[in-house]
């Protein structure tokens, strides 16, 4: 199959770009303009990526976010603003960390209110694991910032962890314009007064080059090989095989990998609360 060398600028009237995989993205030509450039991953509905990408037009967004409904959202409310520094990209966030944005590129990488997967077993699903903390240094610029946000505190500990145990990276102040940006689901937590903890982490301008390796007691930080697949710890399996030990996930798990995009673009079944629709905190 012939693959187009370079990302596909999106013809009007939409922001959502139609790139291949397998090639890093070139966001000179996908902006059409040489800034600074941010990426958001889970952007939701757009709520922060929009506003912040309004304050500053000097520089370029990249909203990173599954559901095409969610993703629909994002490109009618740029395009109602005219922003020409937004772009929205379907994939999985980890994916386009670790294989799309070029090595060393992009000055921020926001994450906020990732799901939690509050259940012990499922943490090796978390977006803010080991791996990713390695991927995500590997793809700012030195002195490049990750910023995060949860409602949940035993995930913030996760972050705190794995980001402490990731040697070149430096805990880092947000500036205050940043953080009177909110998103959706943190300006539902915040009526209903769900307290959100928030954190930075800066690749320092002179760190050198970091390989991950594996840390020894640690194993259960680091991403599962095959997102689709959990290793079930609450389930002994019977005999030794490896692929016993592999047990596929039931279709109707409750959990956010059971948000489907109707045809409307609503979403279902997503455990982690949804500010509109859902009064439980999720801690
Ligand atoms: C809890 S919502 C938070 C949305 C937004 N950041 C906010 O604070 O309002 C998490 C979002 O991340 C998206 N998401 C979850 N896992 C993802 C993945 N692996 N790749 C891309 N998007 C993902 C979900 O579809 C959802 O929109």
């Amino acid at each position: 199959m012939e693959v187009s060398p370079q990302p596909v600028v999106p013809t009007e009237p939409t922001l959502i770009i139609q790139t291949n995989i397998v090639e890093r993205l070139n966001f000179h030509l996908l902006f059409g303009a040489v800034r600074p450039v941010e990426v958001e991953l889970g952007a939701g509905d757009g709520s922060f990526l929009i506003d912040y990408a309004a304050r500053h037009p000097e520089r370029n967004f990249l909203g990173v976010e599954r559901l095409l409904g969610r993703l629909r959202k994002i490109d009618r409310k740029a395009r109602r603003r005219r922003l020409d520094n937004v772009r929205a990209l379907r994939l999985e966030a980890a994916y386009v960390v670790e294989w799309m944005i070029p090595h060393d590129s992009v000055d921020a990488i926001h994450i906020y209110f990732p799901d939690p997967w509050p259940k012990r077993r499922h943490w090796r699903r978390r977006l803010i694991n080991l791996t990713f903390g390695a991927v995500a240094w590997r793809a700012l610029r030195p002195g490049g910032i990750l910023y995060l946000r949860t409602d949940h505190p035993g995930y913030f500990e996760q972050m705190l962890e794995v980001m402490g145990l990731c040697p070149s990276f430096c805990r880092t102040e947000e500036p205050p314009d940043l953080l009177e940006v909110t998103t959706d689901f943190e300006r539902g937590f915040q009526a209903k007064g769900i307290p959100t903890l928030h954190a930075a982490f800066q690749r320092p301008l002179n760190a050198a080059d970091w390989v991950a390796a594996p840390v020894e007691g640690y194993e259960h930080l680091y991403a599962p090989p095959f997102p689709e697949l959990a290793v079930e710890e609450d389930i002994e399996p019977e005999g030794n095989a490896l692929e016993e030990s592999l047990v596929e996930l039931p279709p109707d798990q409750p959990s956010y990998r059971n948000e489907r995009d109707a045809a409307d673009g609503t979403v279902t079944e997503n455990s982690h609360p949804s500010p509109e629709k859902d009064a439980t905190p999720s801690a």
